[in-house]
């Protein structure tokens, strides 16, 4: 059964027009880079620093974070690759369709591809409209026209490309110029050389840094520090796409725009949490990249972490771009470390076998044969996490990921613990749901009396909230929050050096061990819930990952 959302959790008012989160005072839920009153716009915008090039201006402090007010230049690398064309190009749709885009914005691809702008928009067109021909033709002719595309050869000894850039940039210098890099992180240092070179970077210069930062503490640093000669902290925006996911941003909404939660929202109240991002999708095509990452540094040191810490966070002083970062990072830095031995008692590593007509990991089309890389490699990591704080104390949180799972499914799982006196005998305890994908919604699991005489029967009842049937609109894909985000210059939403840097420094130890470890991972039948190791993890504690379809 499933109670309507209207007749149960009322839905708050908390969309603006725009899509995104309407402020409330005096700075709305997430709603960024908003200036408080605490924190007048002269004093934030006094907080200038010197960079590479100057004294920077890049961020906005009085904007909402929901729409960009200015022409931009959005400045693509890797402009005709899978993340460009799959997810920003669409998303960029989407807010130019919406009206978020100022008219005079320009999307300008790099890459070494030799297109011109005709054949970017042909290739655009061709590949990766969102929306079917016959709606909304003329919107569409319109996005590609503000499609561009320079052949640069970053990293490479002929520079003339930059002189393209810079032709095309040329008069535009007092725009918002936002340098997207959507390439390996090995390239980010030497593009942000290579821009300054050319003279690039303005005052008003953005630029995105596509996760995984590094594959390390070491390297993160390395590159943090390449970045950092060029760009000011406050001028980079480390991505994780996880963070403009609505759900994700309405977990906060949710704890800290509502009274009832706080008081149970801790170890008294709290059994343990499980935070699971599952994938039916496997890795075709994506060898290069996954061997060296694994699901370890793809999805638990960024997606998985993150989550985690919204979760535990301390509630804010404020909303603003700081206040939020700084609660995060208390919790990465709370982490307790897992070392040496405790790597085999907390973690669990799998790589998928064949399942039902779908290859295995190493199986996967690819452009080069498997090696011993490919065979030492995580499809799938489960771990078990504790927050070593006041309000976490003794609370696990399992946090799990894995390719070629039976469903996709991303959820967050808050599991209350037994009510402290038991007067109905088979009461379960409660849990809270969190639903990020598929359908984003939010379901708390209470106990009720199944209808009719007799004997009390209980059975656990789902207070759903479904955010597609509430809120009756299109759930925005993530990245065009945090594209709108970034050229508003509201960092909220993006990680900070040190929140890179202190989630590193907890996965370092895990993955130093798996990859001194003679063993293998467990291998798991593509298409199963994972290795046992994973089930054997809960286990232990008589706990039992949840698997209920809401
Ligand atoms: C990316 C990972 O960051 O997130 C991919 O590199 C993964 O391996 C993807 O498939 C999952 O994102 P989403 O939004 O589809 O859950």
């Amino acid at each position: 059964m499933s109670v309507s959302p209207r007749n149960s959790l009322s839905a708050p008012e908390i969309v603006a027009p725009d899509g995104g989160l309407a402020p409330s005072t005096p700075s709305g839920p997430l709603g960024g880079a908003t200036t408080t009153a605490s924190e007048p716009a002269s004093e934030a915008a006094s907080e200038t620093a010197r960079t590479a090039s100057g004294t920077f201006s890049a961020v906005d402090e009085s904007g909402t974070g929901a729409t960009p007010r200015h022409a931009a230049d959005l400045i693509v690398f890797g402009g005709t690759g899978d993340l460009s064309m799959r997810k920003l190009i669409p998303a960029l749709y989407h807010c130019d369709r919406d009206g978020r885009l100022a008219d005079e914005t320009r999307i300008i691809a790099m890459s070494r591809g030799g297109l011109t702008d005709a054949d970017f928009r042909g290739k655009v067109d061709a590949e990766a409209r969102p929306v079917p021909e016959g709606e909304d033709d003329e919107g569409w002719q319109r996005f590609l026209r503000r499609l561009h595309h320079v052949s640069v050869d970053v990293g490479g000894s002929d520079r003339s490309g930059w002189g393209a850039l810079s032709r095309l940039l040329a008069g535009y210098e007092d725009r918002d110029r936002v340098f997207y890099l959507a390439s390996p992180p090995m390239t980010f240092g030497p593009f942000c050389r290579e821009a300054h070179e050319a003279g690039l970077v303005t005052p008003r210069s953005r630029v995105v840094l596509e996760k995984p930062l590094g594959r390390d503490l070491a390297s993160a640093q390395a590159i943090n520090d390449e970045v950092g000669a060029i760009f000011d902290e406050r001028q980079i925006f480390r991505i994780d796409h996880y963070l403009g996911k609505e759900t994700v941003q309405n977990l906060l909404v949710l704890r800290f725009a509502n009274a009832f939660l706080e008081p149970v929202w801790n170890s008294l109240w709290i059994d343990h949490v499980q935070i699971t991002v599952a994938e039916t999708v496997g890795t075709p095509g994506r060898r290069g990249y996954y061997d060296h990452a694994g699901a370890l540094r793809d999805m638990v040191q960024n997606h998985l972490l993150q989550l985690l810490c919204l979760v535990a966070m301390e509630p804010p002083s404020r909303n603003d771009r700081e206040s939020i970062r700084d609660e995060k990072v208390k919790v990465l830095q709370s982490l307790r470390p897992i070392v040496g031995s405790e790597v085999d008692r907390f973690t669990v590593r799998g790589q998928y076998a064949a399942g039902d007509d779908v290859p295995s990991y190493l199986d996967e089309p690819a452009s080069t044969p498997p090696t011993e890389i490919s065979r030492r490699v995580e499809t799938y990591a489960a771990i078990r996490a504790e927050v070593k704080n006041w309000r976490w104390a003794g609370v696990p949180f399992y946090l799990r990921t894995g390719k070629r799972m039976p469903s996709r499914r991303s959820e967050i799982v808050v599991q209350f613990k037994d009510v402290p006196h038991a007067i109905f005998p088979g009461a379960t305890p409660n849990r809270l749901v969190l639903r990020l994908q598929p359908s984003e919604g939010i379901h708390l699991l209470l106990m009720a009396k199944e209808p009719g005489a007799g004997e009390v029967a209980l059975r656990p009842v789902p207070l759903s909230l479904s955010f597609a049937e509430t809120f009756q609109s299109r759930v925005p894909d993530a990245y065009e929050r945090l594209l709108m985000d970034v050229l508003a210059g509201n960092p909220t939403l993006f990680m900070r050096r040190d929140e890179v840097e202190a989630a590193w420094r907890w996965i370092d130890p895990i993955i130093e061990t798996w990859e001194g470890s003679a063993a293998l991972p467990e291998p798991y039948p593509a298409g199963t819930a994972g290795p046992a190791g994973a089930r054997e993890l809960l286990a232990r504690s008589g706990r039992t990952w949840h698997e209920e379809d809401l």
